[in-house]
């Protein structure tokens, strides 16, 4: 989604501002610019990919202050003029922003009555408008700011430059913004991926902090004028560049990262010897888990597909009720939260909006939320407080992957450690954990030999819809299945529990119809047959995913894709695989961008 980059130093800002919108492409974008001050603000801005924009900056545009944009339309098109930054009436100040001015069209009118006339159709804009007027009455850059944010609802990560003033004003707000600390040099970023490369020392604002940046460093302050309390954070290791390889997409090369990913987040996390989980991040006491009523989970797009196994998971292993929740319906549901239960938000990036209203919503209303996140020191990461890394490490293609798998493992990691305080024996905690530990193998094995997945992309690339079925944790491997085949091949697909079929979409079933069904060989497997022969007995193509050796249900198939055999709760790890390849190998042959999907964000930051 949109990404923000600046520079305060003694370099030439252009090509520090161009690198680091490529390092904010992975997030989705459709037009990108640059402000830099020199006399008077230049501005380049170009929509498309970067590479466009640095294509149009042809003679050096000189100056050491800047800062840059790309941006995901959500007001008015994606256009060269709506692109990122705007520019004052008076040509004195520039900004770029991410976020949304929820009154936008009253800001608007307001400006049009004092005769300012704006010329894109974007809620940013007048951002731009509201501080030039004020600097025009005498005020300093960061009185200005401040003052005409106050008449601001919504959310922002705002970015100024000023014709007249060496200073660059930033402010966060509901979207988030860190500053990088260099040697007499200072990056802001709304990623701290993209600082990587220039500084491990940041610092993450929160909401409601402006700072003030010149040659002597920055300044953190409130909207009140006080000094924020915003400290230091030094970035790790795993921040850094990624490259791809020998891969030819961050995709797949993140689906082969999952067994190496999924190690990364068992390790040091199960206790053999007594058949248990110890998530230290939890900071709960057994006798705290034992006292939990209930356990909700809330995320968005793939990660709530994870938050679905958990809730099977955890009602399967620890006999608490638990329930996965839309995160953008949770956020404005006004739900009962029960100060005694668990609620885990579940995010790769940490800054998805829609979540993170919701941990809001709910610790406003006394409830406690933990945090499944793959990104440290992300905003969800650091408005929970506590929670569980998942450490799949970096993920860039908009495609989640290995984030998927990790999250999933995360959960059912907490459902054993809850489960162990509750209600199963350490031998049956042994079990599931020597099990645990054997799945990245069985993924190394699988993805060595990864059966007729082009014989379902040819299945499916000519398809009106494809249907995926699956029941019990199936189900959810179903919809992620439908979901990343979907966002990057850009084929209608339906998901479904396969028991449900009948009631409606069996409708749309046809001589030839593909209809993915993930089927391991576990108690469902006899009911999901059924659902198969009900397909079949309509004309429908079935591409099944099974179990190794599970030969009875494989005649079934006109497709028969088999992994490794996996203890039922934790096949959904295997499973989802078959359905990474069958996406991206379909995206691939219908000629996609494989990695950065039209319209879609890795990070989603507006509601
Ligand atoms: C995944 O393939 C999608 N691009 C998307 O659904 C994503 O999972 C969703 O936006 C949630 O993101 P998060 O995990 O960063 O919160």
């Amino acid at each position: 989604m949109c990404g923000i980059f600046g520079y305060y130093g003694r370099r030439d800002a252009t090509p520090i501002l161009v690198e680091g919108l490529r390092r904010l492409e992975y997030r989705g974008y459709d037009s990108s610019g640059i402000a830099v001050k020199n006399n008077g603000i230049n501005i380049y801005k170009k929509s498309g990919k970067v590479e466009r924009l640095s294509e149009m900056i042809t003679t050096e545009v000189e100056g050491t202050i800047g800062i840059a944009h790309t941006r995901w339309a959500t007001h008015g098109e994606a256009n060269d003029i709506n692109a990122h930054p705007h520019l004052s009436f008076d040509g004195k100040v520039a900004i770029v922003h991410n976020g949304i001015i929820e009154n936008f069209r009253e800001v608007r009118r307001n400006l049009t009555q004092k005769g300012v006339e704006l010329n894109s159709e974007t809620d940013s804009e007048v951002l731009a408008q509201l501080i030039a007027l004020e600097l025009a009455k005498g005020s300093k850059p960061i009185v200005a700011v401040r003052r005409i944010l106050k008449r601001i609802h919504g959310t922002w990560g705002l970015c100024a430059v000023f014709s007249d003033h060496d200073q660059i004003i930033v402010a966060r707000n509901g979207s988030p913004l860190v500053i990088g600390k260099g040697t007499d040099e200072t990056f802001i970023s709304s990623d701290p991926h993209a600082l990587m490369e220039h500084t491990q020392e940041v610092y993450f604002l929160e909401d409601g902090d402006l700072a003030e940046i010149d040659h002597t460093g920055f300044k953190i302050t409130r909207m009140s004028g006080q000094l924020s309390s915003t400290e230091v954070t030094v970035l790790e290791e795993e921040w850094g560049e990624v490259e791809l390889g020998e891969y030819p997409h961050f995709m797949i090369k993140e689906i082969h990262e999952q067994a190496e990913a999924l190690r990364q987040c068992i390790a040091g996390r199960t206790r053999h010897k007594q058949g248990t989980v110890k998530l230290g991040g939890l900071k709960l006491t057994p006798a705290e888990m034992r006292a939990i009523p209930h356990v909700r989970l809330i995320g968005c797009g793939t990660s709530l597909h994870a938050c679905q196994i958990g809730q099977i998971a955890i009602e399967e292993l620890a006999r608490v009720p638990a329930v996965a929740h839309v995160a953008s319906e949770f956020r404005y549901n006004n739900s009962v939260i029960n100060p005694k239960a668990i609620h885990l938000a579940v995010s790769q990036s940490g800054e998805t909006a829609d979540t993170l209203s919701a941990v809001k919503e709910i610790q406003l209303k006394g409830g406690s939320v933990w945090g499944i996140i793959n990104v440290v020191a992300s905003s969800i990461a650091r408005q929970c407080g506590m929670g569980v890394y998942i450490h799949s490490g970096p993920e860039q293609a908009v495609a989640s992957t290995k984030a998927f798998s990790n999250m999933a493992a995360s959960l059912i990691l907490f459902a054993i450690q809850m489960g162990r305080t509750r209600s199963f024996s350490a031998e049956r905690g042994r079990e599931l954990i020597d099990n645990l530990h054997t799945i990245p193998g069985q993924i190394e094995k699988y993805l060595a030999n990864p059966g007729p997945i082009a014989e379902a992309v040819d299945a499916v690339i000519g398809a009106k819809s494809v249907l995926f079925l699956g029941r019990g944790v199936s189900a959810p491997v179903a919809r992620e299945g439908a979901l990343k085949l979907m966002e990057i091949a850009y084929i209608p697909c339906m998901a479904y529990p396969a028991g449900e079929m009948k009631h409606g979409p069996i409708a749309l079933l046809e001589k030839g119809s593909p209809v993915v069904v993930i089927a391991p060989n576990d108690k469902l497997k006899y009911k999901t047959l059924s659902n198969i022969q009900e397909c079949k007995a309509r004309g429908a193509k079935i591409i099944l995913i099974h179990e190794e050796g599970d030969d009875e249900l494989a005649e079934e198939a006109d497709i028969s894709i088999a992994v490794p055999k996996s203890e039922g709760l934790l096949s959904p790890l295997l499973t989802v695989i078959p359905t990474q390849l069958i996406a991206y190998q379909a995206a691939l042959k219908l000629g996609h961008d494989v990695d950065r999907p039209r319209n879609l964000a890795k990070s989603v930051t507006v509601e």
